[in-house]
């Protein structure tokens, strides 16, 4: 038994994911990396990697993981980077983006030696949550004025446009790309790469993966381009568990369990986009509100269905809990950070990594 919390990673259930990651690779020619800010857990990547085409990053940290323990195609990007780490990023990567024309401007010379692209900001995205729009107001994410763009064409091979939010809307996708088409199709012909970014839920259910790869083929042969997609979610949604423990209970008006986790912790996402955690199969007579172990007021998973009452000691299994969560996690109020075990292929559960009182102390000084 291995002490709770932990994530569980189904090999599996990954496998859904990899092999629509494949079949959309085949059918449209699109080249697919791996987004590590969403999930960058790389005792996985021994599967992955026959899946996908490699990796892309967003920091200095994030290239050279990519690059050590993934392979393939490396890609960079980062909003910015600094003096101090470009030449080391380059070290690492096949391609790099830069966020601005005066980041590229900036570093075009340094990373002469790879193929280098700039990040287009179409002005619209499949978000309606300010935090987490690529095409808020004033956004940073990259340039959108034609002129701007035009007058360093010389110095780029390719584009990256991010502007999909967790969009499973095959015709919503199919919109924003034609926005794309029209408003940077004369510049989009004269690239021979585009990335089309991550946020494009394909390995959803019942998403109409031959249409999608047809609308990327067509794009494709269209500009004459090598498309490349950057899923993060989609790559991993749906293969791995947070195991938790109740702790305790009590009822306050309602009826209350904490377990021995944090999502302000180690769900973190949720917390900040106001989200509730998932559980399965979420169904009887005894409802709770399920809560976290941190000193938060507003530490709680969600409230549940459950078929009996919770007592100490009871396990609980948030679903879906991959994407931006081993990423994100933390030591706040030092609560103890959850391990990390793998499912394999033939069923056996093994533990890849623990965290101690040693790592916490030594993540301060
Ligand atoms: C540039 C870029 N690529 C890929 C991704 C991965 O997105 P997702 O995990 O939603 O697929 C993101 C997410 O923010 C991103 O900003």
């Amino acid at each position: 038994m291995i002490q709770t919390p932990y994530y569980l990673i189904d090999k599996s259930k990954l496998l859904r994911n990899l092999d629509i990651i494949r079949d959309v690779r085949e059918r449209s020619g699109a080249k697919a990396l791996l987004a590590l800010k969403c999930f960058a857990t790389w005792s996985a990547f021994d599967l992955m990697r026959a899946y996908m085409d490699g990796t892309t990053s967003s920091s200095l940290y994030e290239v050279r993981l990519g690059r050590e323990t993934f392979g393939g195609e490396t890609h960079a990007y980062s909003v910015a980077y600094g003096d101090d780490e470009i030449d080391e990023v380059v070290t690492h990567a096949d391609k790099i983006i830069f966020n601005s024309v005066g980041q590229l401007t900036r570093y075009a010379d340094k990373a002469a030696s790879l193929q280098r692209g700039l990040r287009l900001n179409p002005q619209v995205s499949s978000s309606d949550f300010d935090l987490a729009d690529p095409a808020r107001p004033f956004s940073r994410l990259g340039e959108w004025n034609v002129d701007r763009i035009e007058a360093v064409m010389d110095r780029v091979s390719g584009f990256m446009i991010h502007n999909n939010c967790e969009n499973g809307d095959f015709a919503l996708f199919d919109g924003l790309l034609s926005t794309i088409e029209e408003r940077f199709g004369s510049l989009l012909k004269r690239v021979s790469w585009v990335s089309l970014g991550g946020g494009i839920h394909f390995t959803g259910e019942g998403y109409p993966v031959e249409a999608f790869s047809e609308r990327l083929k067509a794009f494709a042969e269209r500009y004459g381009v090598q498309v490349y997609l950057e899923p993060g979610e989609a790559a991993i949604t749906k293969s791995t568990t947070l195991e938790v423990t109740v702790l305790d209970t009590l009822n306050n008006g309602k009826d209350l369990a904490i377990v021995d986790s944090s999502i302000e912790a180690h769900m973190l996402d949720l917390l900040i986009y106001r989200q509730s955690a998932k559980l399965e199969p979420n169904t009887g007579d005894h409802a709770y509100m399920v809560c976290g172990k941190s000193c938060l007021a507003g530490d709680i998973f969600g409230e549940f269905r459950f078929e009996a009452p919770l007592k100490v000691g009871d396990r609980i299994s948030f679903q879906d809990a991959a994407g931006y969560t081993m990423v994100k996690k933390n030591w706040f109020n030092g609560v103890r950070m959850p391990s990390i075990a793998l499912r394999e292929l033939n069923g056996e559960i093994s533990l890849i990594k623990q965290f101690s009182f040693e790592d916490y102390k030594a993540s301060l000084s």
